[in-house]
């Protein structure tokens, strides 16, 4: 694996790989990378000739100047799990190439109705900054199929909402969460929860399940449900953001008629803010 820090050198690395007639996969990522990240890109191996992925912290997406400071920068382990698992190029590049005017003069995109409420609504602007530097990276790599785990299930509606209405050339896939045995959904955040608060974050799995459960058996009163998981996980020592019901294809607040929901939900524990879902099919 070759690791590259500016655009020149990307392009003629990926120039050269598509004269080679390479099907071009790409992973973004903010490094600090796990199974979770290792699921990604062995699945662009599997659809793809030529991977590459990217670490970038990127500081647009960024509500919170500490937030951003202390994000875990892991470089040189992120290289060997990378290498190890077939990746062929990392694209690494520092803001000043990201964002080379800074960060106030950037040309931004903006995805409506998706972006809004559940983390959009918690973190004003991440959104933008997320569909910004992802069509950055879109443009730079110019890869004919992205991968983007669905535990960030809001993130994966709002990158597919561009794609199509910005009318991009490039195939979405989402790969299902890495869940740690205890069912906590892998996340680089984990890293700030102590071993105790690791165990206490598996919670969030088993609330999501039982409230799943609750759906399967015919309960339809979302936000009596929502406000109940919230007093659950209040009660196991979270500071409960949201859980929320929603329609799992288009993200709008769930109605009676939807077959198929997702719950979704952000709570902080201790230090960090974790995130979860989980679709539920409903035998209609
Ligand atoms: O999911 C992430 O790691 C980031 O939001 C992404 C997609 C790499 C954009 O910075």
């Amino acid at each position: 694996m070759i690791t590259v820090n500016n655009l020149s050198e990307l392009r003629s690395v990926i120039a050269a790989a598509r004269q080679a007639g390479k099907r071009i996969g790409f992973v973004p990522t903010m490094g600090n990378l796990h199974n979770g990240h290792m699921r990604l890109v062995d699945t662009a191996r599997q659809h793809c000739d030529f991977v590459v992925a990217s670490i970038f912290v990127n500081p647009m997406q960024f509500n919170d100047p500490k937030d951003l400071e202390r994000y875990p920068r892991t470089l040189e382990a992120d290289q060997a799990l990378l290498s190890a698992h077939q990746c062929d190029v990392l694209f690494y590049p520092q803001v000043e190439e990201m964002y080379p005017l800074g960060m106030a003069l950037q040309s931004k995109v903006s995805v409506p109705d998706v972006s809004e409420g559940l983390c959009g609504g918690a973190r004003p602007g991440h959104f933008d900054g997320v569909a910004t530097v992802v069509t950055k990276l879109f443009n730079m790599v110019q890869p004919d199929q992205a991968f983007f785990g669905e535990k960030d299930y809001q993130q994966l509606a709002v990158i597919r909402k561009m794609v199509s209405d910005l009318c991009m050339n490039i195939t979405i896939t989402g790969v299902p969460t890495c869940r740690e045995e205890s069912g906590l959904a892998m996340s680089s955040r984990n890293g700030y929860l102590s071993p105790a608060e690791k165990q206490q974050a598996a919670f969030i799995y088993q609330m999501l399940c039982a409230l799943a459960q609750q759906l399967q058996k015919g309960a339809r009163n979302f936000p009596e449900l929502c406000q109940q998981a919230c007093d659950a996980l209040a009660a196991q020592g979270f500071r409960p953001d949201y859980v929320e019901i929603r329609n799992a294809a288009n993200l709008k607040p769930a109605s009676v008629h939807d077959t198929e929901l997702v719950i979704l939900t952000a709570a902080f524990l201790g230090n960090a803010r974790l995130i979860d879902n989980l679709v539920v099919a409903l035998n209609s």
